[in-house]
Order: structure tokens, then sequence, then C-alpha cells
């Protein structure tokens, strides 16, 4: 049934990925796996190993795919068909979950079930393999596996997982596996660049329990980190918020404005970061002296005095001048005017190389999934109509990208 196809994004609209399934439990994970691809716009065909057809039915898949699924190799030559030297072979094979039985033998080139041969064929014509190990701790050390996996590494194989736990090297988990597909079809542009990235909230503490905050989810941030990811950058995420990344992504969740700041003072440094993008909405004011204990509110009314926090962009610029700054500007702004009046201050004043503007009156970009943005670099501005944040985050890392080419340069 393919009625979900591209409810999640387009992305992989017009892409084919062979999916292929070896004899592991975690097979059983491999129907959902195949439906979140299309979801995301795959065209997806199943080809199973006879230890597979064990674990999971053939019919499971034929349904989650709409498509027929490949058991056994005939004289219709599937293997041709689906990844042979034509206009129509498939864009990746993705063997997942993949046993160290056929991760050895694909590393020495043996090609003896349907699963195999698919993969001989991806490797030697050209076509992107990634292979989600899953099996018993023990079987993946194997000496023997661990080599030939490395060997698999060496000739450009992508690897996802596994996640040792329990005993088991269990495969990675769906939406891993499906940002990395993601990832394989994304330009590298930022490849081997270093990218700090803050997202959400932050509080500010009242007394031990309460605390000021702000309607910020943290949306924009996780999809400037994703994308910045998938473009081959080395990510740091760090955020506020419940909104927590995927466990691929480095991050560190924080609660106040002054540990944002200590956060990403020490990431920039560590990581010797090329980019900052400050995504996130840190609390501007605290509590002047938040109370030790929890305030009584049988008195009625109490006064709360309050005071600015420490700039995160003013104290990055101040430390590393020529890093590459992106800041967002939140602004209540009447007009289209105004809010650009107010972007080219800010950006004079932090110092960012690129601004986004928005506008929050009457609850706009907070917590939505789209958003309407101007960006101000230089002397261009760019008016981005409403639209998901993922794809804002798409043309912010353009700019960055082509920033950090030119400062390479
Ligand atoms: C219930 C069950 C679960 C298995 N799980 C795994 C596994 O997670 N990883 C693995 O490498 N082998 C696992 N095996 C062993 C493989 O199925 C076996 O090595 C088989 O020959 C693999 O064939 P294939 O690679 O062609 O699918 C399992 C076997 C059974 C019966």
């Amino acid at each position: 049934m393919k009625d979900i196809k591209s409810s999640r994004g387009r992305e992989l609209e017009g892409r084919t990925v062979i999916l292929c399934v070896t004899g592991s439990v975690a097979s059983i994970e491999v129907p959902s796996l195949a439906r979140e691809l299309m979801r995301h716009g795959a065209e997806v065909n199943a080809v199973m190993s006879e230890a597979a057809e064990k674990l999971v039915r053939p019919e499971t898949l034929e349904w989650a795919t709409g498509n027929p699924v490949v058991r056994r190799l005939t004289g219709k030559t599937e293997h041709v068909r689906l990844a042979g030297k034509w206009k129509g072979k498939a864009d990746l094979v993705l063997i997942a979950p993949c046993t160290a039985n056929t991760m050895s033998k694909v590393a020495v080139g043996i090609d003896d079930t349907p699963v195999t041969t698919i993969a001989s064929m991806a490797l030697g014509g050209g076509i992107p393999l990634v292979i989600c190990p899953a099996a018993h701790e023990p079987m993946y050390k194997n000496p023997a596996v661990v080599s030939n996996m490395q060997k698999l590494m060496e000739r450009g194989v992508d690897f996802v997982g596994p996640r040792i736990e329990e005993g088991k090297a269990k495969m990675a988990s769906i939406d891993e596996i499906v940002q990395a597909v993601l990832r394989s079809f994304t330009r590298k542009d930022m490849q081997g660049k270093r990218v700090v990235v803050t997202g959400g909230p932050t509080v500010e503490f009242i007394d031990p329990v309460r605390v000021i905050t702000n309607l910020s989810s943290g949306k924009m941030g996780l999809a400037l980190a994703m994308e910045a990811w998938r473009r081959g950058a080395e990510v740091s995420y760090i955020f506020g918020g419940g909104l927590h990344p995927p466990d691929f992504i480095r991050s560190r969740r924080v609660l106040t404005t002054k540990d944002m700041l200590d956060a990403v003072l020490s990431e920039i440094k560590a990581s010797e970061a090329d980019a900052f993008i400050s995504a996130a909405a840190p609390g501007d004011l605290a509590p002047m002296t938040p109370a030790e204990n929890k305030i009584p509110t049988q008195e009625g009314e109490i006064d709360l005095k309050l005071k600015p926090t420490p700039k995160i962009i003013d104290n990055v610029r101040k430390r590393w001048p020529k890093l590459c700054i992106v800041a967002f500007k939140a602004e209540t702004a009447p007009s289209q005017g105004d809010l650009k009046q107010a972007a080219k201050r800010f950006m004079h004043h932090a110092g960012a190389d690129l601004v986004v503007a928005n506008d929050v009156s009457n609850g706009k970009g907070f917590g939505a999934d789209t958003n309407s943005v101007l960006i101000l670099g230089g002397r261009t501005t760019r008016k981005l109509s409403e639209r998901p944040k993922e794809q804002i985050a798409k043309v912010i890392l353009d700019m960055v990208a082509a920033r950090l080419k030119k400062n390479t340069r």
C-alpha cells in the first residue's frame, strides 16, 4: 500500500531504495522501516535471504512496500532489473538488518543469496551501499567479522549503528537509519566543517521549583543541527527545553542562559568550530536573587526584580572575531520594514555574518512547524515566505556553506 508516500517529506521522491533483509530478529522492524522511507517519498523494493524468511513474512514486506518481494533469483534476473547498469536502476542499496554472515560474504565477494548478489551489483556498479549490522555481541566482535567490516568501510560502504546494548549489537533505530538514507542523498558541502548550534528556550530560576521561560520549542535549532549533520558537518547541539535530538547527534542539554553560554564557549573552543548558529531563545532576563527555598504564596503578591542575562553572541564574537556567526532575531514587528531595520541594527551590534529575523507577534514563529523569515547577510536580504522550518534550515545552511567555502579559499 503506497498511500502513505511522501506524507512526512518529499526528500526521497524519485529515489528507489533496495531494502535487503537478512536473518536477524531485527528483521521484524523492517516493515516499519520500509514505511518510514516511503513516508519520505522513496520507492522501496524488498529483497530477502532465505534465513530472513523464517523471521519475517514476505507477504508483510509486499504489503509494506506495495511491490513484489525478491526471494530468489530466477530467469527474470531480478538483480539486473533492480541494480543492473541501466537508467532505472536503484539509487541506494540498504541492508537492514545485516547479519554477520552476510557482512562477511559481501566483504569477500561471495554472492550466493539474493541479498549478497544485490550487494555485489551495488559494489561493482557504483550504487551507494548502506549496512545496518545486527548480531549477538560475540558474533559482531568475531575478529573475522571485524576485519571484514573494516574492508567494507575502506571500500566506501556506509555503516549505521549498531547500538551495543544488553550483550547485543542491536540494529540502529529506524529514525537513525532513515536519517542516514536522507544524509546519503544530501550534497556534502559541509564535510569536515565543525558547527555549534543552539536551540530551544532557557529557564531562569525564581526559586528552586519555579522558573521564567519562553515559548520557543527548539524546532528551528534542531532542523539546523540535522541539516548540518546531513551535509557532513561535525555538529554539537546545545539545547534547552524538551525537544531532544536523536542519539547520533552530539548534544548537551542546558537549563539557564549562563549554562548555555558556558556550554557554547567550551564547545566552540574544544571543537575549533568553523561556525556558530545561534537559534536558541535564551531568556534575556533573570530574577535578581532567586529564593533559596520555595516562595510561600499565602502572603499574596510578591515583587520580582529582574536583571539582564549574559549575551551569548556578544561573548562569542569577542573571543572569536573571525568565526562565522548566524544570529536569530525575534521581534514583535508591525511591518517588514520595521523587522528589516531591527535586524540591521542587531547585525551591526552583534557583529553577526547572517541574521535571521522573524516576526513573533500574534503567536507566529515560536513553537510552530513553519515560519516566515528575513535573512540578512552582507548586502543581501532574502525574504522567505511561510514554509516548514526544515526548508528554512536548508536555505540558511546553503548560505553558511557558501561563506565557509569562501573563507577557506
Ligand atoms: C532467531 C534467529 C535470530 C538470529 N539473529 C541473528 C542476528 O541478529 N545476527 C546475525 O548475524 N545472525 C543471526 N542469526 C543467525 C543467522 O540467521 C544465520 O547466520 C544465517 O545463516 C544468516 O543468513 P543470511 O545472512 O543469508 O540471512 C539468527 C538466527 C536465528 C534462528
